[in-house]
């Protein structure tokens, strides 16, 4: 109760403040951070760093801008092994005075509480510190991990709890800020970040950045390296190093398509530009939807545009997750359902539904073999997620059965009404961090309040395991013809090869192996969803011949869904056990701090 008066209170007098729809707080207490914003509210970040390739370390300050809610409170924020070196305060414009600061105990999962006790008038905190090498956000690259082989690399992965490991900042995404960014590098690299960059790439070692709508944390982003922008259209590019730049931009020439395509569907896009940057092979995910700048796996680029709906799934972030953003980790289903859900509508609207239709069934198989593999309370759209890591709770629940439940609401209430729903769904949380009780509340005044005879068991959907009876069933007409018999035939489509491999019988001899190599050169394949699927039947069925083309995927591509799933094929067996040691031995020291992690628990 006393709480929930404080968040009400938090409300009004943010409403009194400044009357910015932007700052309004949303969340209960977010089990994954020290931070207290219902007492001191941060509203904005500025940073400045330098950046040190050869000691593989960020230094620099942050300057925190805040609110402060209850006067006796000090300033909590997140930090994951940094080291600090001081802290100054001052007034809304007054010149900095000494601060004092203690950083508590950390926490295996969460790091430790950086409090700042604030004096008089303090209104801003400047931070000195530097990050450590081993800093769970960063990937520090040598010049033989980039494709140009000349120049180190460094990106960021924040999501989900990884910004406090380079920034200090209360680490929830209940909390939104705009930022700014001086960043130093060495003269000849080029900085990028998820905010406005200047296209121009001109390189001189220092770049200034900004973003003008307030974000969570966990959405700033830094990349540094040898990167070039080529122009795909009036509001996107790509970044890329030289040697990928003009694949990249052929792969996603349809960018500004999908772009008007969502615009159509969600409302206008309220972000200055929507480019993609490319990075090298160890990026531990297909795509981040960092605003403004997507970096993407290099592994999407096919040849043939097939991989390129991971485009259009953080694009759909740009709404689903960027605009209107899960205030806690067990809400993460919010922002991933809906941008699968959304994703299929672009792909469909720019594809057609065919491909659209295809992409549904797979999702909705890999949605039952999920469900048939994990413990029930993993099933739960609204998880819990406390005591434990929330890149945990990123299965294929909160993206299929989240993607599916929108489906659902579709179908019942009829595309016009959904659609029009989403729109306004969109404007009316813009640039806010909801939970799933709001969602649920805006549901049912919004949608469910219109259409009594719709009868969506949403209770069931969000809080219970499994899927309700008469979850949507997608349908392919392509894959029915797969069910029927038909054999893999010269035109068929990566989707439909991807149907194919999941579907074989479980037991497969090596001899049925080799054949289908021989005829369809799986092994060779340039497609890396297709590859990753063809390796794990390698593993399972002991199909040595795929062996080396294994080891060399798995020691160059650090995607950690694909490494993952194979390490998770190999270590089913001891012989395949061993395999996985000798492998990672070789490979650990090539993949981010994220899939390293993942990895570890897999082999501990
Ligand atoms: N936001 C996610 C990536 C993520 C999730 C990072 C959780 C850290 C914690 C991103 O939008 C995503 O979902 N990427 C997918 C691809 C997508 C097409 C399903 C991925 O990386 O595989
Ligand atoms: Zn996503």
């Amino acid at each position: 109760m006393k709480t929930r008066t404080l968040v009400l209170g938090v409300c009004v007098a943010l409403l009194l403040s400044c009357g910015a729809r932007s700052s309004r707080l949303n969340a209960r207490r977010d089990v994954h951070s020290f931070s207290r914003p219902d007492q001191v509210q941060v509203k904005f970040v500025d940073l400045d760093l330098e950046v040190l390739f050869d000691r593989k370390v960020l230094k620099g300050t942050a300057t925190l801008q805040f609110d402060r809610w209850v006067s006796a409170a000090p300033l909590i924020l997140d930090a994951r092994n940094l080291r600090i070196e001081k802290v100054e305060l001052a007034g809304e414009d007054g010149p900095w005075a000494p601060g004092t600061y203690t950083l508590g105990a950390a926490d295996p999962i969460l790091g430790a509480p950086l409090t700042i006790p604030l004096t008089g008038s303090a209104a801003r905190a400047r931070v000195h510190y530097s990050t450590q090498p081993g800093a769970t956000a960063l990937q520090w690259l040598e010049p033989a991990q980039t494709a140009g082989k000349q120049q180190p690399f460094l990106y960021t992965q924040s999501q989900a709890i990884h910004a406090r490991s380079w920034i200090p900042l209360q680490d929830t995404p209940a909390v939104r800020t705009r930022y700014r960014a001086t960043i130093h590098t060495p003269k000849n690299l080029l900085a990028a970040m998820s905010a406005h960059n200047d296209a121009s790439g001109q390189r001189n070692g220092n770049y200034t950045f900004f973003m003008p709508a307030p974000i969570p944390s966990y959405l700033i982003a830094l990349a540094v390296g040898d990167l070039e922008f080529r122009s795909l259209g009036a509001r996107t590019g790509v970044y890329a190093e030289k040697a990928v730049i003009d694949r990249a931009a052929r792969e996603f020439e349809d960018t500004e398509k999908m772009l008007r395509a969502a615009e159509g569907l969600f409302g206008r896009y309220r972000w200055p530009r929507y480019d993609l940057l490319v990075l090298p092979p160890s990026f531990p995910y297909g795509g981040m939807e960092n605003p403004c700048l997507t970096f993407a796996t290099p592994t999407i680029i096919a040849g043939d545009k097939s991989l390129v709906s991971l485009v259009a799934h953080e694009l759909a972030h740009s709404w689903a997750g960027n605009q209107v953003t899960n205030a806690t980790w067990s809400d993460f289903w919010l922002n991933e359902g809906l941008a699968v859900y959304a994703e299929l509508r672009v792909v469909e609207q720019v594809y057609g539904p065919a491909r659209a239709g295809m992409q549904a069934v797979l999702g909705r198989r890999k949605l039952a073999q999920e469900l048939a593999r994990l413990p029930a309370p993993e099933q739960i759209l609204h998880i819990d997620l406390a005591g434990r890591d929330p890149d945990d709770g990123s299965t294929d629940i909160p993206y299929e059965k989240g993607s599916l439940f929108f489906r659902q609401l579709e179908e019942a209430f009829g595309r016009p009404a959904f659609d029009d729903f989403l729109k306004r769904y969109f404007e009316h949380f813009r640039f806010t961090s909801i939970t799933t009780s709001i969602f649920h509340d805006f549901l049912r005044k919004q949608l469910l309040s219109k259409k009594a005879s719709a009868n969506v068991p949403v209770d069931q959907w969000l809080y219970r395991p499994g899927l309700p009876t008469g979850a949507p069933q997608p349908r392919s007409e392509a894959f029915a013809k797969i069910d029927a018999g038909a054999p893999p035939g010269p035109s068929w489509s990566p989707q439909e090869w991807l149907y194919f491999l999941n579907r074989l019988p479980p037991r497969m001899s090596p001899a049925e192996m080799r054949a289908l190599d021989q005829a369809h050169h799986l092994t060779q394949t340039g497609n890396a969803e297709i590859l990753c699927q063809w390796l794990t039947l390698a593993i399972r069925h002991n199909y040595e011949a795929a062996w080396p083309r294994l080891e060399e995927f798995l020691a160059t591509v650090g995607r950690r869904y694909y490494v993952k799933q194979l390490f998770e094929e190999l270590v089913k067996t001891p012989e395949g056990k061993a395999r996985a040691a000798a492998i990672y031995r070789k490979a650990r020291p090539l993949y981010h701090p994220i899939t390293a992690a993942a990895v570890d628990a897999l082999l501990k």
